[in-house]
C-alpha cells in the first residue's frame, strides 16, 4: 500500500471488463489506479490515454508508440508498482498470468471465465465476502452466476427453498464486438447443466440448483427464468418484498413501461449511469410470482457491468477489511448503485 494507505491496483486486459473496472478503481478514495495494460492499438486505448490512465505494454510497445499512444512501461513495471492486479484478460489468460502475478508477489483477481480451481476461491459480495479476506487469489463469479448468487442469497435467506430450475437466455455477444457469432439463430447449449449451476455452488455451496441455458441473438442483456422449490411459507408479496430490500437487486415496477431488455438498458442511460451500465440484476416485479408451491423469478442480466462492484469488493477483502456491509455501501455509492426500487404501478 502506499505512504497514503491507498490500494495499489493495475488492470491486465483492458476489454469489456476491464476498462469499467478501472473506472470504478478511479471512483474509490481507499484505491489508487497505477496503470492499465495496452495489448493492442483500439478505441478503448484511446480512450484510457484521454482519461489520463497510464498505459503498460503487455508486448512490444513500438506499435502503440507509432499510433501516438503514451507508454509508461511494459506489464512487469505495471506489476512492480501495485498491491494487486485485476486481471479481465479472455479465459484462460487470467490463469495463465497467476505465474506472473506470483512472482511479482501481487495478489490478484480473476475472473468468471477462469475455471474455479484457479484461484483461492471464488467470489460474489453478498454471497461470500468473508471467504476473500487476506486471499491473495480470487475469482469473482461471471455475470449470470453473480446475478443468480445475488438473487438466491436474498431469497434463501427470507425463506427455505428447495430445488431451483434456471434456464439462461443468453446474451450471443456484447455490442461492441463483432462476428463472434450468427444474427438470426438460437444456439442451445448441450451441457446438462449448464456451467452457471455448478458455478453458484463455488459461493453458494447449500443451494441445490440446475441450470440450462441457450445462446439467443441479442446483445443488451441475458434473461434467466427461475423456479424454486419452496420448502416453507412465502407468499408473493414477501418475495417481492426480499428481492426489493436486498443490495444489488433492482425490482422493475410492473406499469413503468419496463417490458423489455432494451428498456431497461435505456433506464440505465436515463439514470445517468456510465455507458448507460446496469449493474444491478434488473427483476421484473411482474416476474416474481408464488404459483403452486413454486416461486417464479424472471430477470435481466446486464452482463457488461454486474460484476463491476463485486471486483471492488473483492480488492477491499483480499487487502484485510473485514467488513463486507461497509464495503458494499461505499461501492454502491461511489457507482451511483441505490436502493431505486419503489412500489409504484
Ligand atoms: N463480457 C462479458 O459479458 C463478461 C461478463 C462477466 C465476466 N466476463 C469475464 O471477464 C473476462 C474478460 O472478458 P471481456 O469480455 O472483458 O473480454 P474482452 O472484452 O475481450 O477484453 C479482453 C481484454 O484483454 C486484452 N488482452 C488480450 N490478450 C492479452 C494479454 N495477453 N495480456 C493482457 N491483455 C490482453 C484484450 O486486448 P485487445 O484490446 O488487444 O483485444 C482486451 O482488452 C473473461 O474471463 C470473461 O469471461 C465477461
Amino acid at each position: 500500500m502506499s505512504s497514503k494507505g491507498r490500494i495499489k491496483v493495475g488492470i491486465v486486459g483492458y476489454g469489456t471488463i476491464g476498462k469499467r473496472v478501472a473506472d470504478a478503481v478511479a471512483l474509490q478514495d481507499d484505491m489508487e489506479l497505477v496503470g492499465v495494460t495496452a495489448n493492442s492499438y483500439n478505441h478503448r486505448i484511446i480512450a484510457a490515454q484521454r482519461k489520463g490512465y497510464a498505459l503498460y505494454a503487455v508486448g512490444d510497445a513500438a506499435p502503440l508508440q507509432a499510433a501516438g499512444m503514451e507508454i509508461a512501461g511494459t506489464m512487469d513495471d505495471l506489476l512492480a508498482k501495485v498491491d494487486i492486479v485485476i486481471d479481465a484478460t479472455p479465459s484462460p489468460l487470467g490463469a495463465q498470468n497467476l505465474v506472473k502475478y506470483r512472482k511479482a508477489g501481487v495478489k490478484a483477481i480473476l475472473q468468471g471465465g477462469e475455471d474455479a480451481d484457479a484461484a483461492e476461491c471464488s467470489f460474489n459480495a453478498q454471497a461470500n465476502y468473508a471467504d476473500a479476506v487476506g486471499k491473495s487469489y480470487v475469482r469473482v463469479v461471471s455475470c449470470n452466476t453473480t446475478a443468480l448468487s445475488r438473487v438466491l442469497g436474498a431469497l434463501s435467506s427470507r425463506a427455505k427453498i428447495g430445488h431451483v430450475s434456471a434456464t439462461i437466455m443468453r446474451r450471443a455477444m456484447d455490442p461492441g464486438e463483432k462476428g463472434k457469432t450468427v444474427m438470426n439463430a438460437i444456439e442451445p447449449s448441450f451441457s446438462f447443466p449448464s456451467h452457471h449451476g455448478p458455478d453458484v455452488k463455488t459461493v453458494l455451496p447449500d443451494i441445490d440448483i440446475f441450470s440450462v441455458a441457450f445462446k439467443v441473438p441479442t446483445t443488451l442483456m441475458h434473461v434467466h427464468s427461475l423456479e424454486i422449490e419452496l420448502k416453507g411459507p412465502l407468499t408473493t408479496e414477501q418475495a417481492r418484498d426480499a428481492l426489493r430490500e436486498a443490495p444489488r437487486i433492482h425490482l422493475l415496477p410492473p406499469k413503468a413501461g419496463l417490458d423489455t431488455t432494451a428498456q431497461i438498458m435505456e433506464l440505465g442511460k436515463d439514470l445517468g449511469q456510465p455507458r448507460g451500465d446496469f449493474m444491478e440484476v434488473a427483476a421484473w416485479e411482474k416476474g416474481v410470482q408464488v404459483e403452486g408451491g413454486k416461486l417464479h423469478v424472471i430477470m435481466a442480466v446486464h452482463q457488461e457491468s454486474i460484476v463491476v462492484p463485486e471486483n471492488i469488493d473483492a480488492v477491499r477483502a483480499m487487502m484485510g477489511d473485514k467488513d463486507a456491509a461497509a464495503s458494499m455501501r461505499k461501492t454502491d455509492g461511489t457507482l451511483g448503485i441505490g436502493k431505486r426500487a419503489h412500489k409504484g404501478k
